[in-house]
């Protein structure tokens, strides 16, 4: 048996869309509609689901041995585990936004969920910025004056556009990755392949 974390929201909702198309029927069936179970069971993988932030410390303790998780976090944090490889889902990136018509220079204050991806950028563009740590929700603070800018994952451009903000320029292209605790990676070889080529992402 090998457990795989899956990150709940965006990169679950690609991987099941992955699993959809490639007409992965055992897993996608299972796996639908994940409701509020924490854990399932498909032959000799369980998924356990949990916050994407969360999926690498899972892994990292081995208490998951694969983890499915945008590489928005595991940019964000330094973990132990191994980097399998891309997964060919949940593309988006992590984008610098704010009120239409803002020049980059006028930014004094910018809200993130990601402030060490944040804090890396403004160093290497030598500006000056102060940093507000939001958990969600982000798009709020320009509204509300918490900040003139926002640096957040943008998929479909949809929040940003019905919230008449404006995508200024990608940070980090962001796409899911497969993450391996380092020991199970030997111990459990034959499984953690196994399952790769059932998903066919190897
Ligand atoms: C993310 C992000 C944006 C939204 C962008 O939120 O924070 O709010 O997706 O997607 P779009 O470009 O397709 O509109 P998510 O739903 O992952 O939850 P969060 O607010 O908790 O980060």
């Amino acid at each position: 048996m090998i457990t795989v974390a899956l990150a709940k929201g965006r990169v679950y909702r690609s991987f099941n869309q992955f699993l959809a198309d490639k007409h992965l029927d055992e897993y996608a069936n299972a796996l639908i509609d994940g409701g509020r179970d924490l854990f399932r069971e498909v032959g000799g993988v369980r998924f356990i689901f949990v916050k994407g932030k969360d999926v690498p410390t899972y892994v990292e303790q081995g208490v998951a041995d694969l983890g499915v998780v945008g590489s928005d976090t595991i940019a964000e944090q330094l973990f132990n585990v191994l980097n399998v490889s891309e997964l060919p889902f949940g593309q988006c990136r992590l984008a610098m936004a704010g009120p239409k018509y803002m020049s980059e220079s006028d930014i004094k204050v910018v809200a993130t969920s990601f402030p060490n991806i944040t804090r890396k950028y403004f160093n290497q563009a030598k500006q000056d910025v102060s940093l507000v740590f939001l958990n969600g929700s982000v798009e709020l603070a320009p509204i509300l004056g918490l900040a003139d800018a926002i640096v957040d994952i943008v998929q479909t451009g949809t929040t940003l556009k019905e919230n008449e903000l404006e995508e200024y320029k990608t940070i980090l292209p962001v796409q899911a990755r497969l993450i391996a605790n380092k020991q199970s990676f030997y111990t459990k070889e034959m499984e953690i392949y196994s399952f790769m080529r059932e998903i066919e992402v190897v």
